[in-house]
């Protein structure tokens, strides 16, 4: 996909909170599948504490001179972090597949989708004003030219997986204007590469999507309701400990688990790195490394199929045992 160096540089920033227990799992299964070099890069709350910024530019910097980068979570700083380094890495697109796994208990075990959430713009622009006391307002912003660019992604996706349609979630019917011309800008996209962009409500698509999950395969959001409906997915195939994503640019990439800091389990070694481990198999994709990613996944499915597995699975394993257990299968 990129022009990279022969021994790809993957920056590796663990930041707060259980980030800190699930990366390190993740980096030792990329050591066990491939010759890579990692720079470590600090986010976060902790070095804010420490520096005053939970982004020091020496990490924008080490992030904007690798091939990739592996990221777990940050706390309260998300905003001043996750954003600008998506920024960094250029990303329009954030792809988050969630399915549900053998030997895992699921709400909707027939969920199999993945969501291609907008990754620059709409309520997530960062435009919010404090007015008055009393009134504070947000602006959302939709360009052509991003919706343009991840209907493209989600075209091509289509027709690398053989899909002839996909899920373009919306809610034009209020937001007239700004989702309007997010709709209009994928469908015609769509319509140049004759795949049929079917629209949904994006409230409609909770429902839809827990009532008959297995009529979605691409859902194509909003940078807010990807957020929210990947969350939901999450939920619906066994939880936040389950669902990676990568932050696509045109050559550099970010690759993170779905999820936060988890300060309610955090520092008690119990965190679930399966969602940072496929995190870190997008990465190798994202490298060309394809079987390097399948050996991963095939190693992961496994380990879910037949243990160990954290609590949050209903297991009571460590994420220092699950993450040992799936490199002793790879
Ligand atoms: P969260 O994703 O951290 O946790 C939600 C729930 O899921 C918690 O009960 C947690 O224990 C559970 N959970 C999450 N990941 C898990 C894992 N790997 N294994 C087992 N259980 C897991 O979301 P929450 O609580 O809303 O946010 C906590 C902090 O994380 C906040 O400070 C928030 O700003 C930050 N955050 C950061 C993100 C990022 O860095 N990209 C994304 C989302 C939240
Ligand atoms: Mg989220």
């Amino acid at each position: 996909m990129t022009a990279q160096r022969d021994t790809p540089r993957i920056a590796v920033i663990d930041g707060d909170g259980i980030g800190r227990e699930v990366v390190p799992e993740a980096r030792k299964v990329l050591e066990a599948v491939g010759e890579f070099e990692f720079v470590e890069a600090e986010a976060g709350d902790a070095v804010a504490e420490r520096t005053g910024t939970p982004l020091p530019e020496e990490t924008r910097e080490t992030v904007a001179d690798a091939d990739a980068t592996l990221f777990g979570a940050v706390g309260d700083s998300a905003a001043d972090v996750v954003l600008p380094l998506r920024d960094v890495v250029g990303s329009y697109v954030n792809v988050r597949p969630a399915r549900a796994y053998p030997g895992v208990e699921a709400v909707r075990p027939e969920l199999d989708l993945v969501v291609l959430r907008e990754n620059t713009e709409g309520v997530y622009a960062g435009h919010e004003q404090r007015l008055s006391d009393d009134l504070s307002t947000l602006t959302r912003v939709v360009t052509d030219s991003a919706s343009r660019r991840l209907a493209e992604f989600a075209c091509q996706y289509c027709e690398e997986m053989g899909l002839e349609s996909f899920h373009v979630v919306h809610k034009a019917n209020v937001m007239r204007e700004t989702d309007g011309r997010f709709l209009n800008a994928v469908q015609s996209i769509a319509a140049e590469h004759g795949i049929e962009a079917e629209p949904v409500l994006m409230d409609a698509m909770a429902t839809l999507m827990s009532l008959q999950p297995a009529e979605y395969d691409v859902l194509v959001t909003p940078n807010l309701a990807g957020d929210v409906l990947s969350d939901q997915a999450a939920g619906l195939v066994g939880g936040l400990g389950l669902l990676p994503s990568a932050n696509l640019g045109p050559e550099n990439a970010m690759f993170e688990p779905v999820h936060g800091t988890a300060p309610d389990i955090a520092g008690q070694g119990m965190a679930n790195p399966v969602a940072c481990v496929l995190s870190a198999a997008m990465l190798l994709e994202h490298l060309d490394r394809y079987d390097a990613a399948e050996q991963v996944r095939e190693a992961t499915e496994a380990v879910l199929a037949e243990g160990p597995t954290t609590p949050d699975l209903g297991g009571d394993a460590t994420t220092a045992a699950v993450g040992a257990a799936i490199r002793d299968r790879l």
